[in-house]
């Protein structure tokens, strides 16, 4: 489905990407993990069209979309979320959803086949007791449910979630959680960029792990949870000062 070959990003002397390469498969949900200013969302603005990499391709489905504009790609299926918040907040979590679904690559509007749409959105995502309010009134979690729907009404073939579970309370997250699963169920290919280690391990099948700007290491989750390289990316300058033990590794990790 997505394919990211070799991509690099300088922003003046710093490079937030050097030489990425990563695989979304339809019908899976992938992981893209890693510490602070790794580049994980430069990496979802190149896929998206915001940000057009110094070097590498994008492709989809097998056709090359490095060059083109955000909303050609989103026509295309390319749908997302924002780690910032970037939603409608005069406009209600209902409407906020309905113009997703305008904006998507949906059918004609007879007999309020749009309306029926956004309900069934709004019960997928959990939002039917705040469906009325406007957004910006809602909690962080809430309005990242609303993010979700709205991306969710474009029907996209690619999805890409900047941390969706920012802000979400445990059932919140529980209830994304399956909800990423069941949309993975659907053929659809989900990419996520995501803090909570343990909401990735439990939806993953595929996880890329970045760190400052270069992938580090990829597998099913188990395999990256344990490898070194990992541990010491996310635990950081605390460990590099105990050196490993040279026989069994044991102070690592656990
Ligand atoms: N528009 C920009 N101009 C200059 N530097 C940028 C820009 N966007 C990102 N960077 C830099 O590129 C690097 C990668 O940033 P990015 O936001 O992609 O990281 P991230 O993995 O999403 O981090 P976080 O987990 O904090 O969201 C960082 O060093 C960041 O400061
Ligand atoms: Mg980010």
């Amino acid at each position: 489905m997505l394919r990211v070959d070799e991509v690099s990003v300088s922003f003046g002397g710093v490079q937030a990407l050097g030489g990425v390469s990563l695989e979304s498969r339809a019908g899976a949900v992938t992981g893209l993990i890693g510490p602070n200013g790794a580049g994980k969302t430069t990496l979802f603005n190149v896929v998206t069209g915001f940000q057009r990499p110094n070097r590498g391709q994008v492709s989809m489905d097998g056709r090359e979309i490095t060059a083109l504009r955000p909303h050609t790609r989103a026509r295309l299926g390319v749908g997302r979320t924002f780690q910032r918040l970037e939603l409608f907040g005069s406009l209600s979590a209902r409407e906020n959803i309905l113009v997703g679904i305008e904006a998507g690559r949906g059918r004609p509007d007879h007999g309020g086949v749009r309306r029926r749409q956004a309900e069934e959105i709004l019960e997928r995502v959990g939002l039917q007791t705040v469906a009325e309010r406007q957004a910006n009134t809602l909690s962080t979690g809430k309005a990242r449910l609303v993010e979700l729907g709205r991306a969710l009404a474009t029907r996209p073939k690619l999805l890409l979630l900047d941390e969706p579970s920012s802000g979400l309370d445990q059932s919140e997250t529980d209830t994304l959680g399956k909800l990423l699963t069941a949309l993975a169920g659907e053929g659809i290919a989900v990419l996520l960029v995501e803090h909570d280690v343990e909401l990735v391990m439990r939806v993953c099948d595929q996880v890329y792990v970045l760190d400052f700007g270069q992938i580090i290491a990829a597998g099913n989750p188990v395999e990256v949870q344990a490898d070194p390289r990992v541990q010491l990316a996310y635990l950081g300058a605390d460990v590099g000062t105990e050196p490993p033990a040279p026989d069994s590794g044991a102070g690592v990790g656990g």
